[in-house]
Order: C-alpha cells, then sequence, then structure tokens
C-alpha cells in the first residue's frame, strides 16, 4: 500500500499567521525518510493554504511524485499543465460540482471533467478523479482518459468516528446521530462494503484505485486491507498527530499501519 502524504495543512498553519514559517517545501525530504511515497498538495482557487510559489517549489524539488489535487477550473488547469506535476486529482470545490458533500458529479459534469482531463493528458500528467464510491459515477470515470480514481472515505470516516472515538464528526453529515450502536455498526459495514466493492469495480473498469479523506490511525487499517486499493492520501490526521511526535514519526507511524 502506497501513502500520499498531503501537506496542506502546514501552509494552514503558516497562513494563520501570513508568514513563512512553517515551510511545506521543508516536509518534502522528510516525508520521504519516513517511508511516504507521495507528496500531495491542493492548489485551491481561493490559495487558503497551498499557494502557486508553494507549487511550483514542490514539484521542481521534490524526489517523490507530486499529486496535486485542483478543481476543474480551466484556469486551474492551465496552472498544472504547466507545472507539470506527476498527477492531477480532480477534486469539486464548488458545492455544484459534489453529490452529497463528496466526490466530483462526473455524470452532471462530464464534458466539463473530461475536456480537463483531456488537457492533463495531453501535457502527459496522470490523472486521478475523486468521487464517491458508486458504481454509475465509476463508470463514467472509465469513460473519460482519465488513469485512476480516489475512492472518498469520508462518509466511512464520520460513521466510525461515532462509533469508536470522541473525535468530531470529519463532515457535515449529522443525520446518523439518533441511531444506535446496532445501526452504526451495520452502516459502517455497509460503508465499508461499498468502498470495497467500487474498488474491485474500478479496477475492472481498468482504472487504478486510491482512497482518502477522513483516513486516521485508528480507523485506516480496515481501508488499507482492500486488496484493490494500491494508495492512500491522508492529510489531516497525519499532520495533526505530528504537532506531538513530530513528522517523521507521524509519517512513520502511519505507513507501519497501512504496510502491516
Ligand atoms: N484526498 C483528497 C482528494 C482530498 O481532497 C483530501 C483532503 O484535502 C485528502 C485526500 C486528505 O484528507 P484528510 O486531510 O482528511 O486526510
Amino acid at each position: 500500500m502506497l501513502l500520499g502524504v498531503n501537506i496542506d495543512h502546514i501552509a494552514v498553519l503558516r497562513e494563520a499567521r501570513k508568514i513563512n514559517d512553517p515551510d511545506p517545501l521543508d516536509a518534502l525530504g522528510i516525508v520521504k525518510r519516513a517511508g511516504g511515497d507521495q507528496i500531495t498538495i491542493h492548489l485551491r482557487e481561493d490559495r487558503r493554504h497551498i499557494v502557486d510559489s508553494d507549487a511550483k517549489k514542490i514539484v521542481q524539488n521534490s524526489q517523490l511524485p507530486v499529486n496535486m489535487e485542483c478543481s476543474i477550473n480551466p484556469e486551474i488547469i492551465d496552472i498544472i499543465c504547466s507545472l507539470k506535476p506527476h498527477r492531477a486529482t480532480l477534486v469539486p470545490e464548488k458545492r455544484e460540482e459534489v453529490t452529497t458533500e463528496g466526490g466530483l458529479d462526473v455524470i452532471k459534469y462530464f464534458t466539463e471533467i473530461n475536456d480537463a482531463v483531456k488537457k492533463l493528458k495531453d501535457n502527459e500528467i496522470d490523472v486521478s478523479l475523486f468521487v464517491d464510491p458508486d458504481f454509475e459515477i465509476i463508470s463514467a470515470c472509465a469513460d473519460t482518459e482519465a488513469d485512476m480514481i480516489e475512492l472518498h472515505t469520508g462518509a466511512y470516516a464520520n460513521i466510525y468516528a461515532m462509533l469508536y472515538t470522541n473525535l468530531r464528526f470529519t463532515h457535515h453529515s449529522i443525520k446518523e446521530l439518533e441511531l444506535s450502536r446496532k445501526e452504526l455498526t451495520e452502516k459502517l459495514s455497509t460503508a465499508l462494503g461499498e468502498i470495497e466493492n467500487s474498488a474491485i469495480y474500478g479496477k475492472k473498469a481498468g482504472l487504478e484505485v486510491a482512497a482518502g479523506h477522513g483516513l486516521n490511525y485508528q480507523n485506516v487499517k480496515a481501508v488499507a486491507d482492500i486488496e484493490d486499493i494500491i494508495e492512500l492520501n491522508i492529510g489531516q490526521s497525519i499532520i495533526a498527530r505530528s504537532v506531538w511526535v513530530g513528522l517523521e514519526e507521524a509519517v512513520r507511524e502511519m505507513v507501519k499501519i497501512i504496510r502491516s
């Protein structure tokens, strides 16, 4: 199992003071040394954390492949094409592009997404689409030239948090709050099953399959054990843990869990 470490939250801390420290560039060597396989960053349209100069320096200096998450906004796609990271992962940034706070609606926005995929592929950048574990959406992904899908694990992570931890919800949906433990346990198993079946479905459709969002040291193992998922992208929990043990140890601990 490969680990992409999302380092956006280092830039979140920097932007809290609008100064130069901490610099996400300093994470590159540490993630590599700790056994991470990929650097993931999100160049958002509002540049709330990673800014253009970060993205440029990270792509130029990383010894690990760089996976850039981005919206389908043509201006952003042009920037990604000029930076030439190893991969672009298209993600929803606006409510219109999402289904129920989840992944890209590749059916409704097929033309726009397909245009973005084509442009990136023409520039020799691999493309992944961040989607809900949903067969119809995954089928639509397979109709594009995308190489990969990243399955949104947020729903699974939320239910896990409600059942087993005192963590606050990672998402906005609180409709599960009134459910009993038995119902939540069933829902967790359903959510995990949907991820696993979607991974099998995606692989059969010719796509590589990654997963991510809301994964942490407690909930990650069950997802890491899914055979057809080859990569996990994890940010918040690793950067949060690094406050206590340092980034290198935080990445090492995650690597150990997902490869055990
Ligand atoms: N994968 C994608 C496509 C994402 O948008 C994010 C969040 O930036 C992540 C993975 C990482 O999520 P988290 O920070 O919850 O680990």
